[in-house]
């Protein structure tokens, strides 16, 4: 995968997806672990800080939380379409095979084009602050929560992106879900597909069956985005090269190798030079290799200074000394599950 050009590089860059029928935005915000009582309101921050990508899961219990945030701040922003924001989220790895799919995409979608108010007691936001004040701290929350209004512009409508989170199950299985995917995105419930966690084998077989499909004159469906753990200590080129090859994006997931590699010497050594942390020089790697980055993190003022990475550039030789060749995943890796 070449180096971006950096100069391209913003905040608000869109690659392209190989469907054809739109954009992903390049630097996205992921809420794994975000408690859902917090996520409605982390999720309308990183949209006021310009993050116009949020990446969350059914298994993350905190999807309607996403969705709750995102209509709050196009209510709020009536100049921001629906369509400037783009919302990935995933079939949970304990399910598997098409009916499970089928059901799963029509949860999701029921969150999508259900928003909750902000103070409705399924997303467990506090009605009082500490303080005894009968609000939330966060911009227009009483306006929308209490005026028991629904307007259109609040049901997001659709999935912007629905991936198999794991490549769990049989083959059928997965295939099973694929299907049920290609199904949804025929009724226009869901924009875009992909596989998450998925080896190099799993989308070998996945593109065997999509062309088997084809050949029998359904619709197989593309796979437009491949989202894995990728970082310096990760960079598994024989999956993102052969995503490259296909024109499958690629999102980085645990862009931040969780935190977990602060005293790495190269890192403070790029840290020295241009004066940024070591999160944001992680994001802006990510960025320059093409990837799509998902930080995550639970705290304002981080939201932000992960987005802060626009002004300022790794050398050609930063790029490719900070890609150290190693293989060591930060968490669960499913890409080696042989089922
Ligand atoms: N498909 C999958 O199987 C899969 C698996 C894992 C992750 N993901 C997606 O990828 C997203 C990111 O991955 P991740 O959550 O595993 O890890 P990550 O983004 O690499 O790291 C998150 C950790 O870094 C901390 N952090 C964030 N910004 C920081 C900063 N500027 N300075 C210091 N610490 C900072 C966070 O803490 P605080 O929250 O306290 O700030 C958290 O502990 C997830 O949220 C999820 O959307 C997908």
């Amino acid at each position: 995968m070449a180096e971006e050009m950096s100069a391209t590089l913003s905040i608000a860059r869109r690659l392209p997806l190989s469907g054809g029928k739109g954009a992903i935005p390049q630097l996205g915000y992921g809420v794994y672990q975000c408690p859902a009582a917090t996520t409605a309101a982390t999720t309308l921050h990183a949209l006021q800080s310009g993050y116009r990508h949020i990446d969350t899961a059914g298994i993350y219990r905190n999807e309607h939380a996403v969705v709750a945030g995102t209509a709050q701040f196009l209510r709020l922003n009536p100049t921001v379409s629906r369509s400037d924001i783009f919302i990935s989220t995933k079939f949970a790895p304990h399910l598997k095979g098409y009916e499970a799919a089928k059901a799963s995409i029509a949860q999701s979608l029921s969150h999508f084009r259900n928003p909750l108010a902000l103070n409705d007691a399924r997303l467990k936001i506090p009605a009082v602050r500490p303080d005894g004040v009968t609000r939330v701290a966060w911009p227009g929350y009483d306006d929308f929560a209490n005026s028991g209004e629904k307007t259109e512009r609040d049901g997001l409508g659709y999935i912007d992106l629905y991936l198999i989170h794991a490549p769990s199950g049989t083959l059928e299985e997965r295939n099973g879900a694929w299907r049920a995917m290609v199904e949804a995105q025929g009724r226009g419930e869901i924009k875009h597909l992909g596989v998450s966690n998925y080896g190099v084998r799993h989308l070998k077989e996945l593109f065997e069956f999509i062309e088997g499909e084809e050949r029998e004159g359904r619709a197989g469906g593309k796979v437009e985005v491949w989202q894995g753990e990728v970082h310096p200590w990760l960079s598994r080129w024989d999956i993102t090269r052969l995503c490259e090859e296909k024109g499958i994006v690629v999102q980085a997931y645990s862009p931040l190798a969780r935190a977990t590699r602060w005293g790495d010497k190269l890192l403070r050594e790029v840290k020295e030079r241009t004066g940024k942390s070591e999160a944001q020089i992680l994001v802006r790697w990510s960025l320059q290799m093409g990837f799509v980055p998902l930080p995550k993190s639970e705290k304002n003022e981080r939201i932000d200074e992960n987005a802060d990475v626009f002004d300022f550039e790794l050398t050609e030789e930063e790029v490719k000394k900070l890609d150290t060749g190693k293989y060591e995943p930060s968490s669960w890796d499913p890409t080696v599950w042989t089922n």
